[in-house]
């Protein structure tokens, strides 16, 4: 039995600590869980009703899930055709480097970023081309460097991932520097731009990936229900780019890839009577994520505008701090030397978050020299 060396050496999916692991391990019993990104609300009106419909469960679906793309399409005003579905976004990154990188062809992305990007790379055989993020002292704050970017960009480059707002520094890209490194990126090369958490970018300067789908031929812009749309475990995402990009991904996605539970939830989630919660959602995090980010800064603590529905503090000690929040029952993503990123929750859970905070700031305070 032989297992490709590029698949043995590919480490497991890394999700994070769970509220039922710490339980187990004698720590606080319900922990909040502030390290996903997801949206904590239960399912918008109409979902479940929807997922329990959709019950015909010993037929197929439709291979690319064609009444979805037509929501989708109606909705973006574009043609279904140039949308590819997926059993989540995190699929369509690897679809995206299976259909153009052969053994020896190169990926560039941010460093640190979404994992899958990575992964994706390496299980193709391509060589994967880090590029670090800028730190929190760049005029812009911690986000992406697309200078650099741009300069890394070489002959056997096919992929450039960009991810705005940016996981894990959670910072908006600009239009601007979008544009910007567009201009410097060969036309053969495709830059995927992932949008998972567009829907709470407020800044009216963040690029809009739908609004630059058309005049880029190489651009794919990969969208989710996993946030905003508060359907993660469900597992739907959808790529819309150009027609020929768009039919090369759905060749290279598995069909059926959405199931026919997951469509029904997306249709039910995009209907018009979800609507206004999905408006209230968003707007509660949003508001709640300029509450954590005052409340963080009146403690002296150094955090980025955020655009997401999560906080990026920079610093070298995110992982003991990690630990410290999790013996005060709140599990939040350390980055080892760069930072701790902090999912916004609901308004109680932040709370959780800032007295468990609060608990740890006398160490907080002894770092503040120590950050980068
Ligand atoms: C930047 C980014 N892209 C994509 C995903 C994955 O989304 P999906 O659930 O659609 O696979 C995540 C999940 O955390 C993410 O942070």
């Amino acid at each position: 039995m032989r297992i490709r060396a590029a698949v043995e050496s590919l480490p497991d999916y890394n999700a994070g600590r769970t509220p039922a692991l710490i339980a187990a391990e004698g720590g606080p019993a319900a922990a909040v869980k502030l390290s996903g990104n997801e949206s904590p609300y239960p399912p918008l009106p109409g979902v479940i009703e929807a997922v329990a419909r959709a019950s015909e469960l010993n037929r197929y679906p439709t291979p690319y899930a064609d009444a979805l793309r037509a929501a989708i399409g109606e909705r973006l005003a574009v043609d279904a055709d140039v949308i590819a579905p997926a059993g989540g976004s995190l699929q369509l990154c690897r679809s995206v480097v299976e259909a153009t990188c052969d053994p020896g062809d190169e990926v560039i992305a941010p460093m640190p970023a979404f994992s899958a990007y990575r992964m994706a790379a390496e299980l193709a055989g391509a060589r994967f081309v880090g590029v670090p993020v800028l730190g929190p002292s760049a005029a812009e704050g911690p986000g992406l460097d697309v200078d650099a970017m741009a300069a890394a960009v070489g002959p056997r480059t096919r992929v450039v991932f960009l991810c705005s707002p940016h996981n894990p520094t959670s910072t908006g890209l600009a239009a601007t520097g979008f544009v910007q490194l567009m201009a410097a990126v060969p036309r053969e090369t495709l830059v995927v731009l992932d949008e998972a958490y567009a829907e709470f970018a407020t800044d009216a300067d963040t690029v809009r990936g739908m609004d630059m789908v058309a005049s880029h031929p190489n651009l794919v812009v990969l969208r989710t229900f996993s946030k905003a749309y508060g359907l993660a475990g469900a597992r739907i995402g959808y790529a819309v780019s150009g027609p020929v990009v768009a039919a090369a991904l759905r060749r290279v996605t598995s069909p059926f890839s959405v199931s026919m539970p997951a469509e029904a939830a997306a249709l039910a989630a995009l209907h018009p009577q979800a609507l206004p919660e999905l408006r209230r959602r968003r707007a509660e995090v949003i508001a709640e994520r300029t509450r954590l980010t005052g409340e963080l800064r009146r403690r002296g603590v150094d955090v980025a505008d955020s655009a997401a529905n999560f906080l990026w503090i920079s610093s070298r000690h995110g992982p003991r701090w990690a630990r410290d929040l999790e013996r005060h029952g709140v599990i939040t993503r350390p980055y080892p030397d760069l930072g701790l990123r902090v999912t916004v929750g609901r308004p109680s859970e932040n709370d959780a978050f800032l007295r468990a905070f609060s608990d740890i700031a006398g160490d907080v305070k002894n770092d503040d020299q120590e950050w980068r």
